[in-house]
């Protein structure tokens, strides 16, 4: 089947999920385009993933609620797809000031629509950064995408109202191709150690706290709870390593038919997809805390002690994805293990805390 190379602009794109889905995009041929506010990332990221992959990326700062700025990085630089990733994701901070999350993830995401809408070459194709938090307390496992949705933090319900304009979007206008995808647990780094995960300040997430007891810029880790209803008594989740995750975009892209060539777009099952569908992105597997720990240990030969804390509010025992639907229509299932999510974390981290040591920081924030 012909097809072409696309003009896909990521929102978030210097973001650590952002940043390695620019890499698999362009080393499979298509031009990437990133529109960022920076205001969970560096800007040296573009510069960064210039080395990686030896080919330029055009950067426009800007935030997604300015419609007219988006609207006219669409029109001149002729998008053909968006893949969405920018908005705000600390589960803490969203009970804090819920109204900015609101405002930056779901407003933001009506002014993608409205500028996409509005472009006058009709960008209709779009990939966007879901998350398995809109499935809340499981209520079997492993989670399909029929699992009913319950968010159960402001940042989740933005989730969800985003995929619900999706859905009424989809229906309102048939020329939609939207993909939805829900992530598991993204950890670890690309294999060059130069992009990954280096959140600001202490990090809310499992990984990249482990990652910084295990360099020793944190003291130890607080594993919270070791009661749960699980075979060790730690929560158990799906990891998935960041770059497969990347390749469940480009997975999806093709999916929708993007990048079929313009003569061969007919609309029919087999070449492209109209409509929202909504997939799974993760392994299937579910580790516990505790064996993440010693996950971590082998790979990076570093102690990581820690200490058996309370449960962490809202917190869950289990969460791991059925891969079905992605394995079938996608043709997409995530390769890498956990030795190598380990393996490529700790080699991210040993890198940013000397890029931090000679104060040139190079790093995906996120
Ligand atoms: P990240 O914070 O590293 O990246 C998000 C990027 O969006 C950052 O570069 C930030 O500067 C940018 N951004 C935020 N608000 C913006 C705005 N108003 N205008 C322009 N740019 C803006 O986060 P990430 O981990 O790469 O996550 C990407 C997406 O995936 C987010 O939507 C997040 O909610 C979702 N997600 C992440 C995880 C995870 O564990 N990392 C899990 C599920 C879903
Ligand atoms: C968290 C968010 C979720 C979000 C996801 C990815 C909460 C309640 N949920 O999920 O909405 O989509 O991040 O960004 O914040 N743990 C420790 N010690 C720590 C940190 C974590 O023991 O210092 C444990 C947790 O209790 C959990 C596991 O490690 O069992 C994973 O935690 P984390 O990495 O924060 O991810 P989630 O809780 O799955």
């Amino acid at each position: 089947m012909s097809t072409r190379s696309l003009n896909i602009l990521l929102t978030g794109g210097t973001g650590y999920i952002g940043s390695h889905t620019a890499v698999v995009l362009q080393e499979a041929g298509h031009r990437v385009f990133i529109y960022d506010n920076y205001c969970n990332s560096d800007p040296a990221v573009a510069q960064t993933l210039q080395k990686i992959t030896g080919q330029p990326f055009k950067t426009i700062e800007g935030d997604i609620r300015n419609t007219d700025l988006l609207q006219k990085t669409l029109e001149t630089n002729h998008i053909d797809a968006v893949i969405h990733f920018a908005g705000l994701k600390a589960v803490g901070e969203s009970a804090t000031i819920p109204v900015e999350y609101y405002a930056n993830n779901v407003q933001g995401t009506i002014s993608l629509l409205q500028a996409m809408q509005a472009a006058s070459h009709r960008p209709r194709t779009l990939v966007f950064s879901s998350s398995a938090t809109v499935y809340g307390d499981p209520q079997y496992l492993p989670i399909d995408e029929s699992h009913p949705t319950a968010a159960t933090n402001p940042y989740g319900r933005t989730k969800l109202h985003i995929e619900e304009i999706l859905r009424d979007l989809a229906k309102s206008d048939v020329s939609w191709r939207i993909a939805c995808l829900r992530y598991f647990n993204p950890v670890g780094a690309h294999v060059s150690g130069l992009i990954g995960e280096n959140p600001n300040g202490i990090p809310n997430n499992l990984m990249p706290f482990v990652a910084q007891v295990a360099v020793g810029k944190l003291k130890q880790l607080n594993v919270f709870g070791n009661d749960y209803d699980t075979p060790d008594g730690t929560g158990v989740r799906d990891y998935i390593h960041v770059m497969d995750l990347a390749e469940g975009h480009l997975a999806a892209l093709n999916y929708l038919g993007a990048a079929l060539a313009a003569e061969v777009v007919t609309n029919t099952e087999t070449q492209t997809h109209t409509g929202l569908h909504t997939f799974n992105l993760g392994t299937g597997c579910g580790y516990s805390v505790l064996e993440m720990i010693q996950a971590f240990e082998a790979a990076s030969a570093k102690a990581v002690p820690f200490l058996i804390a309370p449960r962490r509010a809202g917190d869950i025992a289990s969460c791991y994805a059925s891969t079905t639907l992605a394995a079938e229509q996608l043709g997409w299932t995530a390769k890498r293990d956990l030795k190598a999510m380990c393996e490529s974390s700790w080699h991210f981290q040993q890198k940013a805390a000397a890029s931090a040591g000679s104060n040139s920081n190079t790093t995906a924030g996120a």
